[in-house]
């Protein structure tokens, strides 16, 4: 640890005034060289007070990645306890893989300011300017069947559910199988990909990109997005929503380790905007249409068609009506 992240944590735990005198003993150097690092926390956007004969005290931290902003009140075990921090990376799911093959352990977390070559689904780019957004990738090693993780992504989606509505207010939900909305707009869309064998999965990595604090769309994305900041009117901070979808990642994947709880199919149901409307998916090849009712025990969609019989949705792009911009299901 660096001088001054030694300063940066003792103020933390302190939560009030260090002396000087104290810090210069904690890290054997004059008080001139506490008061050159505590510049140097200052540079990076920390607020820190001084006063005379009381010392330092940490006023605000700034909202920006790094494994000690990261780590500083993460409420979780394995989730987020190691942590890869980039200015720019291509896409946070690449760099999550290429780490999955050099060792990195289950539960490192990648996270850059902006992605290059960002990554949706079924193919797609993910816009991923700096600054506003949050662009992340969880690694894991579950040791589940590959049959399980499609499971493991409708758990994410429930952790960032949650976790922006208590961190931020917005009133998210959850379309089917894991895009996170508020009203018929998309403020988070998720990525899961994995390597696995027919038995065993060797890694699965859960990309995340929540549009958090955008102040606008380009033309093209406007009816299909919308930000936390644009539906809340405040800017939510990052770190703090990060920290909270972490927590809340953990603990899901611990209570459904097994299998998936009916605790966790009925908050997911209430949480879920595809049910009692209108979709669209493909079948066999073939577009099809009708009304989503109900989640499986392993959480794939339950769509009764016109003729009346059921169909199960398991993966794969669901259109729901009114959502995105849709007025027909079947486009
Ligand atoms: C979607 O199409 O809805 C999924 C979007 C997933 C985007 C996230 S951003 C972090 C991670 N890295 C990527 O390249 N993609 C995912």
């Amino acid at each position: 640890m660096s001088p001054k992240e030694v300063v940066l944590r003792r103020l933390r735990e302190s939560g009030g005034y260090v002396s000087g005198e104290e810090l210069s003993e904690l890290l054997h150097v004059t008080r001139a060289a506490v008061w050159k690092d505590v510049g140097l926390l200052r540079g990076e956007g920390y607020e820190i007070d001084s006063a005379t004969n009381r010392g330092y005290r940490l006023v605000s931290c700034p909202d920006r990645y790094s494994p000690e902003e990261i780590g500083a009140g993460l409420e979780t075990e394995l989730v987020g306890r190691t942590v890869f921090c980039f200015d720019s990376v291509d896409s946070t799911n690449e760099e999550a893989k290429r780490q999955a093959l050099r060792g990195a352990p289950s539960g490192s977390l990648f996270i850059a300011e902006q992605q290059t070559g960002g990554k949706g689904r079924l193919g797609r780019n993910w816009v991923s300017p700096p600054g506003t957004g949050m662009w992340f990738s969880v690694l894991l090693r579950p040791g589940v069947l590959p049959m399980r993780v499609a499971a493991t992504t409708l758990l994410a989606g429930e952790a960032v559910c949650g976790a922006v509505r208590e961190v931020s207010g917005c009133r998210a939900m959850i379309k089917w199988p894991n895009d996170v909305v508020s009203g018929t707009k998309k403020i988070c869309g998720i990525l899961t990909e994995m390597s696995a064998e027919m038995e065993r999965v060797e890694f699965v990595v859960i990309g995340i990109g929540v549009n958090a604090n955008a102040a606008a769309f380009p033309e093209a994305l406007r009816e299909k997005a919308t930000s936390i900041r644009l539906e809340t009117g405040k800017t939510v901070r990052r770190v703090a929503l990060l920290q909270e979808i972490l927590r809340r990642l953990e603990a899901l994947l611990k209570e459904n380790a097994v299998a998936l709880t009916p605790a966790f199919l009925d908050s997911y149901k209430a949480d879920c905007v595809s049910l009692g409307r209108q979709v669209g998916f493909q079948h066999n090849g073939r577009e099809m249409t009708g009304m989503a009712v109900d989640l499986s025990p392993e959480g794939e969609l339950i769509v009764r068609l016109p003729d009346g019989s059921l169909e199960t949705v398991f993966s794969g792009e669901v259109n729901v009506q009114g959502f995105y911009g849709r007025k027909d299901p079947a486009t």
